[in-house]
């Protein structure tokens, strides 16, 4: 959710920080603020809106110059995007600064305490407490990485904190429980960000906080311990992409630019995980054979566009395996007591690697005893680390909040992690696999050429703008990928879309077709399981008939539809288990190019954020 950024070094910690904060913004819009220790003081710039208004009115009213500083840009929880609630928040001295992402939980009751005391709290935040709590801890030891760890015994919830008090001027600190914070470790300069991308341009040493640990950034030294202050174990790591890859390099958007980057980064997610003789080495799987060969159960656990990728592999797991596969919205899932044991194995979907949902699914599923695997894009991230293993997808930073090149490359991992389960369990044979290996490899080029034929698909989404209402259908696969292309207009376009089973349809959904409504359906293949084919014409024909606009995404050579398709969408021919991968691509731009032409920002829509790590 939010955005924070610390800095201590020779250079501006305004300029640092707000440059950090640019590339954080995806994390959360809705206000941005920045404090610098200056002149024996303490100097901040808060306000509503963009970075951009903070930007101006820095412009306006220039902070001093100082060397320390940090910067926060919010998703709103408690009260309302406004310049008073925005972070920094002060204690009343305005001494102290701390930013915080995260729910302090315990909030209203130290609210309630610091009020007795005598403390004035202006906003509606929960983050306010610290700043005061802070102030008082550190008058009684004078040193802020101490009254951090004192502090941090007394808050519940989930929280990441930097904070900076002017009576130690060359000093940031920062706290984690739960939601990411990691440190940059440069030449005489230090960084703190939520995530790396923040401080990727200075240096690309990093070291990831643990659970409950404190870190104390000073320009040559960074100390981390527990909240109790012993010395605490820390991952350092380099981080292996550059500043380039976080910049929109000539495209005019990031989204736009991440679904040209979807052929690479296929590839790169197969990338050295199939040997010469086709067979498949996940050596990052660490889950012993023998447990793989003893799982009765296989649950998916993810949130979104994730959970659509889970959806997608319960087809491909269940053909493969011969598992029971179940896709669970970890939102939902420990909170209905599902049976999991030893034999369960739990796949947890995220991108981020930072969704309080999955995390909180995966931590509940490890309580009972499962084995977690993770699949993820983010090196380093939680979710991963509390997993018994991870495969990583090499999807590169995923900037904007839509999801599209982390989901083509979830699908790749969930294949190959269905099929690596088929090899260990013998369920598959060995040339099968190889078949399958074989096209997955030629994935990449498929999806290059669907890019390459993308311009009708824009102008239909163009002369759509002025619809309310567009419903996706699919049948197999192709339901998940509806549901996808749906969740991927509302949240862009901010349309009313709705994806179903086409076989759905008849008991109810039907009733909302009238005439002119469009209606995108993904055709299954028509080799090989054609009796999914036969009935998806039928479906869309029966639809037709009722006046619905057809948008229909079909195979090449697939004939059989085009009679009753008003707008025909063409994919390569593909095995019906990857389909996803070459039919999710033109409702990515579908929906990219209805929201540019309804005036929406399609990087950051509104309300949304990229890393949910609230509940
Ligand atoms: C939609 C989208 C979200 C995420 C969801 C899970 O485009 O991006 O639905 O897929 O919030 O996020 P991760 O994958 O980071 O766990």
């Amino acid at each position: 959710m939010c955005g924070i950024v610390g800095y201590v070094g020779p250079q501006s910690a305004l300029g640092v920080v707000t440059a950090g904060l640019k590339r954080l913004e995806y994390r959360g819009y809705d206000s941005a603020g920045v404090a610098v220790l200056a002149d024996g003081g303490l100097a901040t710039a808060k306000r509503a809106g963009k970075l951009v208004n903070l930007e101006k009115e820095l412009a306006e009213r220039p902070l001093p110059t100082g060397t320390t500083g940090i910067g926060h840009t919010r998703w709103a929880t408690h009260g309302g995007p406004t310049d008073a609630n925005a972070h920094p928040h002060l204690d009343n001295a305005g001494r102290v600064a701390v930013v915080h992402n995260g729910i302090i939980e315990n909030f209203a009751a130290l609210r309630e305490e610091l009020a007795e005391r005598g403390h004035d709290l202006s906003s509606e935040t929960d983050t306010e407490v610290v700043a005061h709590l802070l102030a008082e801890e550190f008058s009684g030891c004078a040193d802020l990485a101490e009254a951090m760890r004192l502090v941090c015994r007394r808050l519940e919830g989930a929280f990441t904190l930097v904070a900076v008090h002017a009576d130690e001027p060359d000093v940031v600190v920062g706290a984690r429980r739960n939601s990411p914070l990691v440190v940059g470790v440069g030449e005489g300069e230090a960084f703190l960000a939520s995530d790396v991308a923040a401080f990727i341009a200075h240096t690309r040493d990093a070291v990831e906080l643990g659970q409950d640990q404190v870190v104390e950034l000073r320009r040559d030294a960074v100390t981390v311990t527990d909240f109790d202050g012993r010395a605490a174990d820390v991952r350092a790591y380099h981080v292996d992409w550059d500043a380039s890859a976080a910049e929109k390099g000539g495209y005019a958007s990031f989204m736009l630019k991440e679904i040209a980057e979807q052929p690479k980064a296929v590839a790169d997610t197969l990338l050295g995980r199939i040997d010469g003789s086709g067979a498949l080495t996940l050596d990052e799987v660490r889950i012993p054979a023998n447990v793989l060969r003893e799982t009765d159960k296989v649950v998916i656990v993810a949130c979104g566009t994730a959970f659509h990728a889970g959806l997608i592999a319960k087809y491909a797991i269940e053909h493969w395996t011969r598992l029971p596969c179940e896709v669970e919205l970890a939102s939902e899932f420990r909170y209905r007591d599902p049976i999991l044991d030893q034999q369960t194995l739990v796949i947890a979907v995220s991108q981020s690697g930072e969704t309080m949902d999955t995390l909180m699914a995966l931590r509940h599923a490890r309580e009972q005893g499962a084995h977690v695997l993770a699949i993820c894009n983010t090196n380093g991230s939680t979710i991963p680390r509390e997993s018994d293993a991870v495969l990583y997808t090499h999807a590169g930073p995923e900037v904007a909040v839509a999801s599209t090149k982390a989901f083509l490359t979830q699908l790749v991992a969930c294949y190959l992690v269905a099929l690596y389960l088929g090899q260990v369990r013998g369920t598959k044979w060995a040339d099968e696999i190889r078949a399958v290996v074989r096209d997955l490899s030629s994935i990449a080029g498929a999806v290059e050429r669907v890019l390459e034929t993308m311009e009708p698909v824009r102008e239909l989404a163009r002369s759509l703008a002025g619809k309310d209402t567009v419903l996706f259908l699919g049948r197999h696969v192709g339901y998940p990928v509806a549901l996808e292309g749906a969740l991927k207009l509302k949240e862009l376009a901010y349309m009313h879309a709705e994806g179903f089973a086409a076989g759905e349809l008849k008991h109810g959904p039907i009733a909302l077709v009238e005439d002119d409504l469009p209606v995108v359906v993904v055709a299954p293949s028509p080799r090989g399981r054609s009796v999914l084919h036969d009935k998806i014409v039928s479906n869309i024909q029966e639809i037709r008939a009722r006046g619905a606009r057809t948008i229909v995404i079909a195979e090449e050579g697939d004939e059989a539809v085009a009679p009753y398709a008003d707008h025909l969408i063409r994919v390569p021919a593909t095995p019906t288990l990857l389909q996803p991968l070459v039919a999710t691509v033109p409702l990515q731009v579908f929906a990219c190019e209805l929201a540019t032409a309804r005036g929406n920002e399609v990087d950051q829509p509104r309300n949304l954020a990229k890393s949910v790590t609230v509940e």
